[in-house]
Formats: C-alpha cells, structure tokens, sequence
C-alpha cells in the first residue's frame, strides 16, 4: 500500500477500531476466534478480540493461517493481524543462549543465526520477535543475564546491530521472504535490577546510563529495529512505561526511532503497582502519553481509552498517531497484500531442524564454549588411547537449550552421551549420571514447559547414584564430568542469591576427585557461576552455556581436538556473590589497591578475596598459545579527523592451529568526570596454525574516545590515553597517544 492509502484507511475507522490496533492479545485469550474464560475474567469481549491489532505467542502456519483469515473476515476493514512472538535463540533449531552467543565476538555468526530464526519463525507464520535484548548486565544473580550477549556496551552494540541484520535483513526491507521485523528490548535499563532480583528498581546516574547502558539500544535503533519495548522497571524513580521523557524525546527524538513502541507483559497495568497510576484509567493514559502504542497482553487500552478520548481527558490524535504506527508496520510487512506472509506449512517442514541450520546451530556453540582452565593439558581427549568416563546430570540430558526456546521441542536435542557416540564410535567412553540437576526437593519452576523428569528423589537414591558414577571414574583415565545449572534456574523471573552448584553436583566432584583427579569439568547453564570448587577439583573447565540443539555434538567435537575451543567470556565471573557487581570496565577508586595487604589497610579491596573477577571479561583458552609483540602505533599524536594504528603481531606458538580473539582496550587517563580504567573498542579474531604469526592493527578515531563530559556533552577531550592489546580484559600490553583537538 501506498502511505496514502494507510492514512486515508485510518480516517475511515472508527475510533473503536482505532483502539483495537492498539490491543494485543496473548495466545490464551482466544480460542475459535473467541474470547476465553481468562480473557471474559478481564473484562475483555469477543468484540474486543474481533478487533484486536496482534496476537502473542500462537505459532504454527496452518493455525496462524486459519486465525488470519478469519479475523480478517470479521474485522470491519478486513485488517490483518501481527503474529509476534519471542523467537530469542532460534525457533525449532535452538542455537545456543544469548549470553553465549556473545561469547562467540563473532557478529557475523549471530547475524546468520538470527536470520535463520527469522526463516523458521516466519515459515511459522511469525512477523515479529521480540529479540535483540540490549540490556547491559553486570549482576549474574538476574536470571535474565542468559539473553544478553554481556557486560560490555561495545560487543553489545555490535551484537545486538547484527541480530537486527540477521531478522530484518541487510536492507531491512521487512516484506522479503524469510525476515521478521525485530523487537528491541527492554528499553530502558532493565539490565541494572537492584539485587539482581527480577523487575527490581533501578537507579542509574544519567552518564552511567548514556555511556555504558545506552550504545546497545543506540545500535539497535541504528540498524532500523521496527520495534522497540518498555521496561518493567523504573529508572531513576520513573516506570519506563509511563516515561514520556524516556520515550518521546530520548528514544524518539535523541535516538530517532520512529517505529512502534510496545509495553513489556502488562507492564501499562504495572503502573499501578509501581505507584504512579491510581487506576487502570490513569495508567492507560500515562501509557499513551508516554508513547506506548501497543499494549501487550492487557486489556488496558481497550477497556478505558475510548473513555478517556469521550471525557476529553485525551486527543484522539494520540490514539491516531500510535495506530498509524501500527498500520505502517503491517504495511512494511506486506500484510495488506499478502496477510499470511510466509506462513507455509511446505516451507516448515522443509526449513525447521533442516541439516544446514543444525549446521550452522553447531558451529555457533563450538564457537560460544569457553574453555577456561587446562592445567597438564587434560584437553583434548585422545581418542584412540584415552578411555574416558562421561558422568554427571548433563551427560545424557536434553533441556540444553535455555528457557526461552518455548517453541522446540527437546527431544530434538543432541546430548553430550549422543554426541560422543554418534561422532566418535570408537572411543572408550562409559557413562554415569551421578546425580541430579538439582538437589532432592528443591523446586523448580517450570516456564510453559514440563519440568525435567527427576532421576533421584531421595538422598538414598542420591548416595547409591554418587557411588556408581565414583566406581565408573575409577575405571577411566579421565573424567568428563558433566555439570551445571538447571535451564529453568536462569530466564525470566530466576534470580538467584547464591551462585553455587547445587550441593549433590558439589558432592559428586569432590567424591570423584577423591578416586580420578583427571577431571574435565563441562559447564551449563545460564550465567557466570561461583566456580571456587569446580577449580579446586578439576584439572579443566569448559563453559558450554545452554548450548541448543546441536550441543552435544559440538562438545564431543570440542573436547576431542576436532575443533579447537574460541570463545571469550562476555561477563565476568564473580568470586562468590559478594564480589557483584563486578565488571572490568569499572571506575578507579581515589585508593587503588596495589595487592599487599600488611601495608595497605586503608587501600580499595576485600579482606577475604580479590578485586579482580575470577574469570575476566574478554578471557578463554584454546589448545595452542599466542604471544603478542608490544603494541606499536603508526602515530604517537591524534587530531579530529586523522586515525591512528595501534597494531601487534600475535603468533601462534603451540602446537595446534588456533583461534585468538585480539582486543583493543582504550583509556582516558586524565578527563572532566572519571573514565572507566578500560573499555573495549574493537577486536578481531585470527586463526594462525603452529609457528604462523600475523600483524593485527585496529584503527583509533577521535570518536571512540568520546564520552558525556561534565556537561553532558558527548564529546572527547584532549590529553593521553592508553592503548591495550591483547588476549583478554587484564591485559597490560600497552602504549600511550596524546589527542590533540585542532583549534578552530
Ligand atoms: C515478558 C518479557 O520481559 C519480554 O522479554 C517478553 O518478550 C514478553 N514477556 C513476551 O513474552
């Protein structure tokens, strides 16, 4: 349609209709077309559905086909609904979690991974996810940790840029076969919880929130996100739902967003909670105010903004405005020509779980896995004279793949037991499970999901499993000990106070150890975990996230050699719980600590552990080495406009080809407010085989030192900074520029 004919379209709804656009109903308020109990409890009709702009959470062609078509039918102007969902990791072939995909620093890979998702989802009858989540995080106590790609603002932007990319397509031309128009979420700061507990307050100071918080979202925008979705939390005092300011000049106007704004769940209802709306009524119009146009999954806006448009407590302009932003969607989308989209049940059974994207899900968690600790170099196993014994609760485990995949079906899932089998038959491999995920009891809150079946259920049980698996590891050279966090204990609503193992997986290590000290810990899980123990027992630890459908196969690939271990952590892991927050892109302190605790009683630090994290932002091994040359720049001056090189050589000086992910770090040392003491501005990564070396340069610009000054302004200043390079956060490889600002 041409834009004209979308206006001329609204100016023959009527006002109802209008409103309508704006609703969103969420999967279980409808059934036949119909309006269910739930939905009748609030209050909503099956006029209000027949109206209903888009629809949460239905997937499937034939389904979404069949509702299409009759809503379209029924609607007035035969206006064809939006099918959204929350495609985060992947739809039927689930790749690993964000958090992990952050840890492959490889844009390019995330970028093929979203527009895979988008081709299975969109083949689904999906137009559009919610995903990228640019929140910044630096708290592993909030379960959501799992769908960002970090703790850094740079490799978040550049994640969160390629995953529109990967959705929308290059050209962002959302009509084309096989894309899906992108969500950004949760704007602003939902990644900064107080306590890490789920929806809690945040407070951010302005700077923190526009240096560090901002460039993700920033990036986002950039790269033409249609969409973009509230927060549940407030920020600085002010729920982001009902935050004009937040919404209107910051997003729309500073950040030149100009698609539609959608609340989180309910979030508009949520105003009233947060205790800035007396009423449903008062949050309906804060809402709109603010700029929301779609509310998801309440019935807020249907039931009270014709009221408050009759009482004249609110413009119809408002209401047509956010409408407007509707249709246009839908009209990017093609939906006006072609309602059903891509919606093919042919094309579903060709593309989902087809064996070039299991592929490419492959690929991208060999790539997200960090290894994070090889003493004697336990890894790889050999495997021909290595027999090896496979125990713990993931050995032979199908829920790999995150919380959020809520539309794969597990049984899909290759296992770590499945993996080693299938790919090396003739290995010496015996298997144990050892024990459960999950202590005896503890409860775990399934999301949409049945909960895993329990193995043990009683410390009986637990004690007969536990000796079994130890006899197993006594009949092995090496342990692959298979270890980690349920997926249920990270996502939405899974904060967590302690960061520990569950006490029978700590039981198993340390009675295994006991017997076998050739342990090669494999990790999953979520988030960054208090890692104290496992390094205390084991000679090896492999972080394997939540890795998707394909993780067993590319761990059996990993810890045979066939493929060498390459990503670096995207967040840092903390000591134990006290430690957070902990991030390497902190501030200095007026006191820093040089590490000698008889002379320093008053410097910066904990009496009972270090400053530094327990594993670095930045940091992961492989199985060769690199060394890196000093770090030389082409120039020791900067003025606007010019560029510097800041370059080294890295070689490969093992014995195995490898792949080194090269970081720059930049640092202001001298400026009007306090610099972080690092920040990440670029890195690339090179694969060098044995002896092999190569020049690695990164370009500095005048811009990447820019920052909000003492005034707000975003701008840099002149004076020395700090170049670092290398192989992870704590490198202190560096050289020293001076910027110059030209005087005009
Ligand atoms: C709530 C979550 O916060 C958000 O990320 C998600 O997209 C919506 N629910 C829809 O499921």
């Amino acid at each position: 349609m041409q834009e004209k004919e979308i206006t001329s379209l609204l100016s023959q709804m009527s006002l109802e209709e209008k409103i309508g656009e704006l609703f969103q109903i969420p999967a279980y308020f409808i059934a036949d077309g119909n309006a269910t109990g739930p939905a009748a409890e609030l209050g909503i009709t099956d006029d209000d559905i027949r109206l209903a702009g888009s629809c949460l959470s239905i997937t499937g062609a034939k389904k979404i086909r069949e509702i299409q078509r009759d809503h379209m039918e029924k609607h007035p102007h035969h206006i064809p609904m939006l099918f959204m969902a929350d495609i985060i990791n992947g739809y039927h072939t689930v790749f690993p979690i964000p958090l992990a995909q952050g840890c492959t620093f490889n844009p390019a890979l995330v970028e093929k991974a979203a527009s895979i998702a988008a081709r299975e989802a969109a083949a689904a009858g999906i137009h559009v996810t919610f995903s990228p989540m640019a929140d910044l995080v630096r708290d592993a106590r909030w379960g959501r940790v799992m769908e960002s790609t970090g703790e850094d603002p740079y490799l978040n932007s550049q994640m969160s840029a390629a995953m529109v990319r990967g959705y929308q397509g290059v050209k962002n031309k959302l009509a084309e076969k096989g894309k899906l128009a992108a969500c950004l979420k949760h704007f602003a700061g939902y990644g900064a919880p107080q306590g890490g507990r789920d929806y809690n307050t945040v407070e951010l100071s302005d700077r923190t929130l526009r240096d560090d918080y901002m460039p993700a979202y920033q990036a986002a925008v950039k790269a033409g996100c249609a969409l973009v979705m509230t927060s549940f939390n407030t920020l600085n005092r002010i729920p982001s739902t009902g935050n004009r300011h937040l919404m209107r000049d910051v997003l729309r106007g500073e950040m030149c967003f100009n698609g539609v704004l959608i609340s989180d769940w309910a979030a508009v209802n949520e105003l009233i909670f947060h205790g800035i709306a007396a009423d449903e009524k008062e949050a309906a119009l804060l809402a709109i105010r603010a700029g929301v146009d779609i509310d998801m999954a309440s019935p807020i806006y249907i039931k009270h903004l014709k009221q408050l448009v009759e009482q004249g407590m609110l413009p119809e302009e408002l209401i047509e405005e956010s409408t407007l932003r509707v249709l246009t969607l839908k009209n990017r989308l093609g939906l006006f020509e072609n309602p059903y989209k891509d919606a093919n049940e042919k094309d579903e059974q060709e593309l989902l779980l087809c064996e070039a994207h299991r592929e490419a899900a492959r690929k991208c968690a060999e790539e997200s896995f960090v290894l994070l600790k090889n003493e004697d170099s336990i890894l790889p196993l050999h495997k021909e004279n290595d027999t090896v014994a496979f125990i713990g609760p993931f050995t032979d485990n199908q829920f790999i793949c995150g919380s959020w995949s809520i539309f794969a079906d597990d049984a899909d899932c290759v296992t770590v037991k499945s993996g080693v089998q299938e790919n090396y038959p003739c290995s010496k491999v015996l298997f144990s499970d050892g024990c459960p995920t999950t202590d005896p009891g503890e409860i775990i809150q399934g999301f949409q999901k049945s909960p895993e079946k329990e193995i043990i259920d009683s410390d009986l049980k637990l004690e007969q499993a536990i000796q079994e698996a130890v006899q197993t590891a006594a009949a092995a050279d090496k342990v692959v000990l298979c270890l980690g966090e349920h997926r249920e204990l990270t996502g939405e609503g899974a904060s967590r106070a302690s960061l520990t193992l569950p006490s029978c997986q700590l039981r198993l290590l340390k009675e295994i150890s006991r017997i076998n000290p050739n342990i090669c810990v494999v990790l999953f899980g979520g988030r960054p975990l208090d890692l104290r123990e496992a390094d205390r027992h084991a000679k090896a630890i492999l972080e394997v996230w939540l890795p998707g459908t394909e993780g067993g196969n590319a761990i059996a690939r990993i810890l045979y050699g066939d493929i060498s271990p390459s990503g670096r952590l995207a967040m840092s892991f903390p000591w134990c719980v006290g430690q957070i927050p902990v991030h390497y892109n902190h501030m200095n302190t007026g006191r820093p600590f040089s590490g000698d605790f008889r002379l320093e009683r008053f410097g910066s630090k904990y009496l009972d552990i270090p400053n530094e994290p327990f594993y670095a932002f930045g940091y992961g091994l492989t199985y060769t080495t690199f060394v890196y040359s000093a770090v030389s720049l082409s120039q020791n001056r900067l003025q606007t406009g010019e560029t510097i090189f800041a370059s080294v050589r890295v070689t490969n000086t093992g014995k195995r080809t490898g792949t080194e992910t090269v970081q720059m770090y930049l640092h202001d040392t001298a400026a009007s407010v306090a610099r972080p003491v690092r920040e990440l501005k670029g890195f690339t990564k090179v694969t060098l085989n044995p002896e092999e070396s190569t020049k690695v340069c990164f370009p500095i610009t005048e811009d990447l030192l820019r920052f909000h000054d003492i005034n707000m302004e975003y701008k840099s200043e002149p004076g020395i900074f700090e170049v670092f390079i290398g192989p992870d956060s704590a490198t202190n490889n560096k050289a020293e520029f001076e910027l110059c600002h030209s005087i005009k």
